[in-house]
């Protein structure tokens, strides 16, 4: 079949990218209609204009152009960029361009078909984007999933602790009964026993009865299972109550205990156990810095000013290196050696005085020993 040149004309007509021929200077020998539409020109004042002046309004060539490439190289070249057209609208546009040899195989000229795709380009660009919101928002949900999971984990280690708590403090309870009796005939035997040897060992066995004692009501108080409530006390009676308890150890641990009470104390609104049970921990701490004995000082005085009535602990021992100062009422921070201690004594007694609004302190501490001060608030 004949092809005119009017039928090809139609045909490329037809096509809704831009298509134009140009020869090696650009200048433009064939335009379709879809460029004549773009420009609103007729197709006459198009052709032998230069195409960079006609599509592009620029002066010279395009910087990104590959129309020079296909007359160099004889190869198709193609390449896609942004650039902005005759309306002054930035457009992405992929360019195709192929040569047209003649008889002798020298490039003459070359089709160049634009395609405008700036909607497909933004349309990949908003999935592209959509694509990495979805995968930011599932690394966040798997990043709270494991969040979830480890609070989960926690709970359950806490519940797990909140039981062992809860046996601790249900066997301390159970063990305070029968080590009270024990202490007591430990102290009736020594009455009996008059052999030194023998002496020695039931000592042995009061100290360490008196250490299970403390650690036990230290579980109790530190489970929060004490069943005092808070009475008028006085103070004065409520130390010497608790040092009768442990005169008899102290003297065996040759400590002597200097007591300066102030009679005209007025009374104290206290959980009377509890005070009881931090006056045990300070005197035992005070023990166990004489391992060879000494003194341990306790005074009561009235603080007018602070409306508080005050209790001062001082003993001779071996004081506490400065280092320590920061932590002592830290819960379990002991510098005694494994079994002897479990760290929690003044942090149980700072927690009750706190409870009981007052505070304590070391006052005052050398190598000659440690005073410790709690005050507590009166009327
Ligand atoms: N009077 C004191 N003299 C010297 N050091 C003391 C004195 N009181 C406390 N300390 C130091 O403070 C640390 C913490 O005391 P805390 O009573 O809290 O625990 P602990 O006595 O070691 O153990 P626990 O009281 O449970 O038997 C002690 O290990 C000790 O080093
Ligand atoms: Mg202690």
């Amino acid at each position: 079949m004949e092809v005119s040149e009017n039928f090809l004309q139609t045909a490329i007509d037809g096509i809704r990218a831009y298509i134009n021929i140009v020869d090696k200077d650009y200048r433009i020998i064939f335009v379709n209609d879809a460029i004549t539409k773009k420009l609103q020109k007729p197709r006459q004042s198009i052709v032998g204009k230069k195409c960079h002046e006609q599509l592009w309004k620029k002066d010279g060539p395009c910087e990104n152009c590959v129309t020079p490439k296909v007359f160099e190289t004889g190869q198709p070249q193609q390449i896609l960029s942004w650039d902005t057209n005759v309306d002054g609208e930035k457009r992405c546009i992929e360019h195709f361009v192929f040569p047209i040899p003649n008889k002798q195989g020298h490039v003459e000229y070359a089709v160049e078909i634009f395609m405008d795709v700036t909607e497909k380009k933004l349309m990949e660009k908003e999935r592209e984007e959509q694509r990495l919101e979805l995968g930011k928002r599932i690394r966040e949900l798997r990043h709270a999933y494991e969040e979830l999971k480890s609070l989960q984990n926690q709970l359950l280690q806490a519940e797990k602790m909140a039981s062992i708590g809860l046996l601790a403090s249900s066997l301390a309870h159970e063990l305070d009964t029968p080590l009270a009796t024990i202490s007591g005939y430990c102290e009736l035997l020594m009455e009996d026993v008059h052999d030194e040897k023998a002496l020695g060992k039931i000592k042995t066995i009061s100290d360490q009865i008196a250490k299970c004692q403390n650690t036990v009501r230290n579980l109790l108080v530190f489970s929060r299972k004490s069943d005092s409530e808070k009475k008028e006390y006085n103070i004065n009676t409520l130390i010497t109550t608790i040092l009768a308890l442990v005169e008899h150890r102290l003297k065996i641990n040759k400590i002597n205990i200097h007591r300066t009470f102030d009679n005209q104390l007025p009374p104290l609104f206290i959980e009377g156990n509890q005070i009881q049970q931090v006056i045990l921990n300070l005197v035992n701490n005070s023990v166990d810095a004489l391992p060879n004995g000494g003194d341990l000082f306790i005074k009561t005085r009235k603080n007018i000013e602070e409306k508080s009535v005050e209790i001062v602990f001082e003993d001779t021992g071996t004081g506490i290196p400065e280092e320590y100062h920061s932590r002592i009422f830290e819960p379990f921070f002991t510098t005694k050696e494994q079994g002897k201690g479990t760290g929690l004594g003044l942090s149980i007694c700072k927690d009750i005085i706190s409870a009981h609004n007052g505070s304590i302190r070391l006052d005052r501490n050398s190598d000659k020993g440690a005073r410790f001060i709690i005050s507590l608030p009166c009327k």
